[in-house]
């Protein structure tokens, strides 16, 4: 009894890392994934809470269950993540039929947990020390929590795994709610990431993906040396069967010379960085604690292109951050336009409460401007994308495969033949036409069309070793 899991996962990578190892641990237990609450008996949602937006979702989503708990009060539901650790007991007030509350750093306790409620013991809720709540060392063992096991089959797919090789950020922007949710910066053991990444390949798993707030600012001092992302990835880079290596998220101020020509020079690395700039004005820089200016992230771009010509490099922007002028933004619309980014990811600022940015300004751009701000970076950023993608039409791109493309999800079919999606060495993402057995392998793709979001291909089928495409062949 109560066995049925169903988990729905919103919020950043880490989050859905987060999930595939609480369903792990889960699966250990006894219990089964199902795809709907309804056929579910606990019902977990693991959550964001780095716009409002994303909160406001969650709390409707759990309003919807109110009536679902009054007719089946056996149902477990339970809040994790991001915003369990924010609002903490502020859930069951608002929710008061929620029975659990676990924050990112206690997520190895839940099937401790469950059992718990199950056999009668009320509402639970467990989460890390706030970080002005404790000594640093204190606050960071409360927000350890890393679990090995691992499920393939709740990964984006069984090819492709991340790999947590930091937890939390002291970074700080005025604006980021993730410091405290997400407790202080910690990089974790090179030994230890390397023997999980081992792991990964042997359960056929090939290409990975290494995942921190600031991933380039990994650091960790084991056997007598300080070990950087770039030595890092030199390491993991040895592991047979893994044969892409990507990393996110970059801070502009760590993208150091070193790590470029690792990036350039091991040939599994994958050439696409994302090294969010957030806006193109030093004043609104400033006030969001990001600790560069314009001059530097532009220097900063000029020697990733110098070291690497085809890096696809993206960024995040948030427009409407307090007291954003409109020749704030101008600068912000300069700076995308000559940034020529792969993509931006953008977004409109959010005043989210404990951070420095409420506490000393006010969040005073119209949602109007903010919308329209907003608007016009997406259009811009959609039209560069698309002159760029133009470049690779009559080019041949090595492609991991990841399965069945969205089209050809809807109108199932049984047949061998289907079309298919996967993405470049520079993250651009390739629908083919293949067979279903390519799924898992990399494939070379000549690439006949393009817009803004996705290139458009055909396998080529000649024999050609798989040395011409950079990569390299398993035993
Ligand atoms: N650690 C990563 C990203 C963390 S959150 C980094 O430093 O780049 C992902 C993105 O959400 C941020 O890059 C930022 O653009 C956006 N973001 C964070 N807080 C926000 C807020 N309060 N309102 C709007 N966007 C926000
Ligand atoms: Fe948030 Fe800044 Fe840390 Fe990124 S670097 S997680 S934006 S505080
Ligand atoms: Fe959201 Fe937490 Fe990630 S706030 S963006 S899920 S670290």
């Amino acid at each position: 009894m109560g066995k049925r899991l169903y988990i729905e996962t919103v919020g950043c990578q880490m989050n859905m890392l987060d999930s595939e190892l609480v369903v792990a641990s889960l699966r250990k237990v006894g219990y089964e994934l199902v795809d709907s609450p309804r056929l579910a008996d606990t019902i977990l949602f693991n959550t964001c809470s780095v716009r409002q937006h994303a909160e406001d979702k969650i709390y409707s989503a759990l309003g919807r269950l109110k009536h679902a708990k009054q007719q089946h009060p056996g149902k477990i539901i339970g809040v994790l993540g991001c915003m369990a650790q924010k609002d903490q007991k502020l859930i069951f007030d608002r929710a008061p039929f929620v029975d659990l509350v676990v924050g990112p750093g206690q997520l190895h306790q839940i099937p401790a947990l469950l059992e718990e409620i199950a056999a009668g013991s009320g509402q639970r809720m467990e989460v890390s020390l706030d970080r002005t709540r404790g000594s640093r060392r204190e606050v960071e063992e409360s927000f350890e929590s890393y679990d090995p096991l691992r499920d393939p089959q709740m990964r984006p797919t069984p090819y492709q795994a991340f790999v947590r090789i930091m937890i939390g950020c002291d970074k700080f922007c005025t604006y980021c709610i993730v410091p405290k949710v997400r407790g202080p910066e910690q990089s974790r053991s090179p030994r230890q990431i390397e023997m999980e990444v081992r792991r990964l390949a042997d359960e056929g798993c090939r290409e990975i993906t290494l995942l921190g707030q600031t991933v380039n600012s990994y650091r960790y001092l084991e056997d007598g040396r300080m070990h950087r992302l770039c030595d890092l990835i030199e390491r993991l880079h040895d592991v047979a069967g893994i044969d892409r290596i990507k990393f996110v998220t970059n801070y502009p101020k760590d993208m150091t010379d070193d790590l470029l020509q690792v990036v350039r020079d091991l040939p599994k690395c994958s050439h696409y960085l994302h090294v969010p700039v957030q806006s193109g004005s030093n004043p609104v820089l400033k006030r969001m604690k990001r600790g560069y200016t314009v001059e530097e992230y532009r220097e900063m771009l000029a020697r990733v292109r110098s070291t690497i010509p085809d890096s696809a490099v993206t960024s995040d922007f948030i427009v409407g951050f307090c007291g954003e002028t409109d020749e704030d933004f101008q600068l912000t619309v300069d700076l995308l336009q000559e940034g020529r980014f792969k993509n931006s990811f953008i977004f409109k600022y959010s005043e989210r409460p404990g951070t420095k940015g409420a506490e000393l300004f006010a969040d005073d751009v119209p949602e109007d401007v903010k919308k329209h701000r907003n608007h016009v970076l997406l259009e811009l950023q959609s039209q560069i994308s698309e002159e760029d993608n133009q470049h690779f039409l009559g080019r041949t791109e090595t492609v991991l495969v990841e399965g069945p493309s969205k089209a050809s999800q809807k109108h199932e079919s049984d047949g061998p033949i289907l079309q298919l999606t996967g993405r470049t060495n520079c993250d651009r993402i390739v629908v083919f036409e293949g067979n279903r057995r390519q799924i898992g392998q990399f494939l070379p793709v000549a690439i006949y069309d393009a817009n803004a979001f996705t290139l458009f291909g055909a396998v080529v089928t000649e024999e050609v070793g798989p040395e011409v495409y950079g990569i390299s062949l398993r035993s």
